[in-house]
């Protein structure tokens, strides 16, 4: 059965001109797109997204950087669409992730690592609500 997912180039990613090959292998990974916009993220919205790690000593940081400049907000469908995009895109810390994944190619610091993707079909809902309502 078909899933929706919430995606995100992140300004770093955007500003390096990155936009094309990281959509790309969503595509050739047969997801279908959904939506696609470039703009910026309202602090509004970042604090929404970010929710679960308000008491995080990361968190100031993490918002400032996602509100920055324009990122890339997706919305992808396909069959398990949620883990597919998390896989393509790597683990969370660049340096850890293998070659092959978006973040394992293009990434290098924690922060800056180049794409966020929700982490269930529930948080998938929540942020596209948040992002395209
Ligand atoms: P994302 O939400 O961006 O898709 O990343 P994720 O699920 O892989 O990682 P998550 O735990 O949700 O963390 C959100 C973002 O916060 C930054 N972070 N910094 N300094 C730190 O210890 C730390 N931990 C996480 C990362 O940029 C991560 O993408
Ligand atoms: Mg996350």
């Amino acid at each position: 059965m078909s899933q929706r997912t919430y995606c995100m180039i992140k300004p770093d990613a955007v500003a390096r001109g990155l936009v094309g090959r990281i959509v790309t292998r969503f595509e050739e990974a047969g997801l279908t797109i959904e939506r696609l916009e470039l703009g910026l993220v309202t602090p509004e919205q970042a604090a929404a997204n970010y929710a679960e790690h308000q008491e995080k000593p990361f968190y100031e940081g993490l918002v400032a950087y996602i509100t920055s400049g324009p990122v890339v907000k997706l919305v992808l469908s396909g069959p398990g669409a949620v883990v597919v995009v998390r896989k393509l895109m790597g683990v969370t810390n660049p340096k850890d992730a293998a070659p092959g994944t978006i973040r394992g190619d293009f990434g290098l610091t924690l922060d800056a690592n180049i794409v966020h993707g929700s982490d269930s079909p529930e948080s998938a809902e929540r942020e596209i609500e948040i992002f395209f309502s």
